[in-house]
């Protein structure tokens, strides 16, 4: 069976460790956190640990911690082992050399409490030498039923466009909700069309699942809408993702 210990106490590393909880083909080994008390409902008390020194050998290191913390974390972890972080954005090449270098990136939003079901998360692996990328595979398998190989440019680029399908969609909702606050209307009014909306990407491209006033080119209507924005931010907003979908044609 593969060892696996993951350094973090956060959003992912919670989530790695109840996905781990769940398989027979991995054996979690610890999990170290500056912070113990993070994971105590999640894991008995002997496998939590919060200094390198108690670090026991395992196959597999998952570095799950803050972006700008993972090279300084690698370099602590006082063995020369098979270490994998965990982040979109961040290069591989950013582990410490005394490391065989690797990457383990689980492609949604995780927020502590909200459970998820972690045999539908896409995890995207690279590693730097060809021979470990069975030992990931095979850990990512475990625990999800979409695992692929990508590189760091590519992991870049795709979590470029995660962030405009997540992040900046629910910035979206943010707006949609200051407007209805604005005018007295209940947010939840709009959460049958936020559902049919992502409903239909799921059969539609996104060109296709296009539609209102930008798409029509409804001149009229686009400047309506503009003048009941107060906001310029909201204005500007509206403006550019107008232009955006009208250039897309
Ligand atoms: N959240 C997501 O949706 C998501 C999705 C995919 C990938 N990721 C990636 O996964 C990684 C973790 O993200 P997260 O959302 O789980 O972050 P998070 O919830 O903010 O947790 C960050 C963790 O890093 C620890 N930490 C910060 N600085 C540290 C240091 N110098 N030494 C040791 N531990 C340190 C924190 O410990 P304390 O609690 O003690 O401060 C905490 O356990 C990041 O690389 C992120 O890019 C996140």
């Amino acid at each position: 069976m593969i060892r696996v210990s993951i350094i973090g106490s956060g959003n992912v590393a919670q989530h790695l460790v109840s996905a781990f909880m769940k398989t027979d083909a991995v054996e979690l080994v610890q999990v170290l956190a500056r912070h113990p008390e993070h994971l105590k409902q999640l894991l008995d008390s002997s496998q939590i640990i919060s200094d390198y020194h108690q670090l026991q050998e395992a196959d597999l290191y998952i570095i799950a911690v803050t972006d700008n913390a993972i090279a300084e974390v690698s370099k602590q972890i006082p063995f020369s082992k098979l270490v994998a972080h965990t982040s979109g954005s961040i290069a591989m090449n950013v582990l410490s050399d005394h490391h065989r270098k690797a990457v383990f990136y689980p492609l949604q939003t995780f927020t502590k409490n909200k459970p998820v079901d972690f045999s539908r998360i896409p995890i995207g692996l690279e590693s730097e030498h060809a021979s470990d990328f069975e030992i990931i595979k095979q850990v990512a398998s475990a625990i999800s039923d979409h695992v692929f190989a990508i590189d760091s440019a590519q992991r870049k680029a795709l979590h470029v466009a995660a962030v405009f399908v997540n992040n900046f969609t629910n910035h979206l909702y943010q707006i949609g909700a200051d407007i209805c606050n604005e005018h007295q209307l209940p947010f939840d009014i709009l959460k049958p069309l936020i559902e049919e909306t992502t409903a239909k990407i799921m059969v539609l491209s996104p060109a296709e699942a296009q539609t209102g006033p930008a798409k029509r080119k409804d001149q009229q209507t686009i400047e309506a809408h503009l003048a009941i924005l107060n906001d310029a931010n909201q204005k500007a907003i509206y403006t550019l993702l107008t232009q955006s979908i009208q250039k897309h044609e």
